[in-house]
Parts: structure tokens; C-alpha cells; sequence
């Protein structure tokens, strides 16, 4: 459940309650729109859009988010031309050694949700260890989804669910939300209390289908790169004051 903190309002120059989502997932979109706008390459509008990354992750940690989920990287992302996938694996492979060296001594947990057997063994290996190298932390989750499609999420827990049923070790009559849940990627974790989606999309591609049943929304018309503290403020702002009700009244 959403708790409460008190943020300092800058314009109002007091503190004031809002409810702190504790899990947030970000569709990071809008790259390529900036970097078309400024005459650039694609590839431009990635590297900016990580370093927003890099200042969005820094924040929900310090203001004490628990769980946050960063769409990065999707399973229908391939089919983008060659050098833009190429220089997102750049890009992603930058940031894993940045964190496994620099972030020595942070608290946030890194942990990767979706196919990383796709990626090359270079990257899959600098997954793991810093999946490996932060799991013991006591901080901020960080859900990096990379190659990841919740369609393939809910068909990997299915094939998981009918084996088992398969060889006898459940019953049909064992298959529970709670279940269903256990086999996904991110088995353990609250559902997203808040969604923000940047660049003016009003869709879901593909991102947490079956976690975000009860998730609040918030499209925002920035696009990603040009994304700042403030705007999460306000997407945090927008959310305190939403009536969830969760089927009930
Ligand atoms: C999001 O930005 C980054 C990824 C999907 C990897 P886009 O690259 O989708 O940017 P737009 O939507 O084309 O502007
Ligand atoms: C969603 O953005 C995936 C990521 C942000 C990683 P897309 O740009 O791929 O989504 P569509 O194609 O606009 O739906
Ligand atoms: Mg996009």
C-alpha cells in the first residue's frame, strides 16, 4: 500500500502530505521525437533519454520510492533498423559497467525483467553480475525491463503452470492469481501503483499487462529526454489526489 510522506512544495515554500506510490513503472518513450527535433540521429535521442534515466532512478530512490519498473527495451523493439538497436545494446552496456563500478557503494537492488537470453553473452554477463553484485542491498528496487513483452511474460508463466499441471505436481484447481503472479518476472513485488508514460502515447505497449490491473495512469506530453524531477513531482502530485477504488466504492 501507498504511504505518506511530506515533500517540501518549492512554490508554496511548505510542507504538505501526498501519498508516495510505492511501486512506479516508466515507459520511457520519446527518444527519437527529440532527437528528430533537434536534426539528430536517433541514436541522440537514446543517449539523452539515459542520462534522464540515470537522474529519475537517483530521485525516486532518495524521495523513497520502493519499487520502480523502467520499460527500456521491448520484445518488439528488434525490429528497429540495425544501428539504433546497436546503439541502444551500446548504451545498455555503458550504463551496467557505470554501475557496476561506480556504484560500488549505492543502495539501490538492480534486477532485470524479461528475455535476457537475447542479448549477447558480453551484456548478459554484465546482467548478472550486477544482478549478482546488488542483491544484497537494502535500497530502492530498480526493474530494468529489457527485451521484455508482458504478452511473452504471461505465456512463460502459462507454459511453467501447464508442465507442472502436466507431470502431476499441481491440480488445475491449484492455478491462483497468486500463482500466476509467482511465475512472472516480477514475481514477490507490489503491482504498480502508478504508471507514467512520457511523449503523449496513450497505449500500454506491451508493459506489465497483468500487474497494472488496478494501476493509475499518468501520460505526460514531454517527451523523455526533456523529462525532469519536476515532471515526476507532478505525475506524484496527480496520483496523491486519484481515488482508488479498486472495484469497490
Ligand atoms: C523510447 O523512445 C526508447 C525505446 C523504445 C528503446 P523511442 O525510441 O520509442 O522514441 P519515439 O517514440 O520514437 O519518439
Ligand atoms: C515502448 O515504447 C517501449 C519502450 C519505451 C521501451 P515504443 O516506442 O516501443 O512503443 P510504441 O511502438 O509507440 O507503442
Ligand atoms: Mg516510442
Amino acid at each position: 500500500m501507498p504511504f505518506l510522506f511530506t515533500r517540501r512544495n518549492k512554490a508554496k515554500g511548505k510542507g504538505e502530505n501526498i501519498v508516495l506510490p510505492q511501486h512506479i513503472g516508466i515507459i520511457m518513450d520519446g527518444n527519437g521525437r527529440w532527437a528528430k527535433k533537434r536534426g539528430l540521429p536517433r541514436s541522440a535521442g537514446h543517449t539523452a533519454g539515459a542520462q534522464t534515466f540515470r537522474t529519475i532512478t537517483r530521485y525516486c530512490s532518495d524521495i523513497g520510492v520502493k519499487y520502480l519498473t523502467v520499460y527500456a527495451f521491448s520484445t518488439e523493439n528488434w525490429k528497429r533498423p540495425k544501428e539504433e538497436v546497436d546503439a541502444l545494446m551500446r548504451l545498455f552496456k555503458q550504463y551496467l559497467v557505470e554501475a557496476l563500478t561506480d556504484f560500488k557503494d549505492d543502495s539501490i537492488v538492480v534486477r532485470f525483467i524479461g528475455d535476457t537470453t537475447a542479448f549477447s553473452p558480453e551484456l548478459q554477463k554484465l546482467i548478472r553480475e550486477t544482478t549478482e553484485e546488488s542483491k544484497d542491498r537494502d535500497g530502492m528496487v530498480l526493474n530494468i525491463a529489457m527485451n521484455y513483452g508482458s504478452r511473452d511474460e504471461i505465456l512463460m508463466a502459462t507454459k511453467s503452470i501447464a508442465s507442472r499441471v502436466q507431470s502431476g505436481e499441481i491440480s488445475v484447481d491449484d492455478i491462483t492469481e497468486e500463482l500466476f503472479s509467482s511465475g512472472l518476472y516480477t514475481a514477490g513485488q507490489p503491482d504498480p501503483d502508478l504508471v507514467i508514460r512520457p511523449s503523449g502515447e496513450y497505449r500500454i505497449s506491451n508493459f506489465l499487462l497483468w500487474q497494472s490491473a488496478y494501476t493509475e495512469f499518468v501520460i505526460m506530453d514531454k517527451l523523455w529526454p526533456d523529462f525532469t524531477t519536476e515532471d515526476l513531482d507532478k505525475a506524484l502530485e496527480l496520483f496523491s489526489k486519484r481515488n482508488r477504488r479498486f472495484g469497490g466504492v
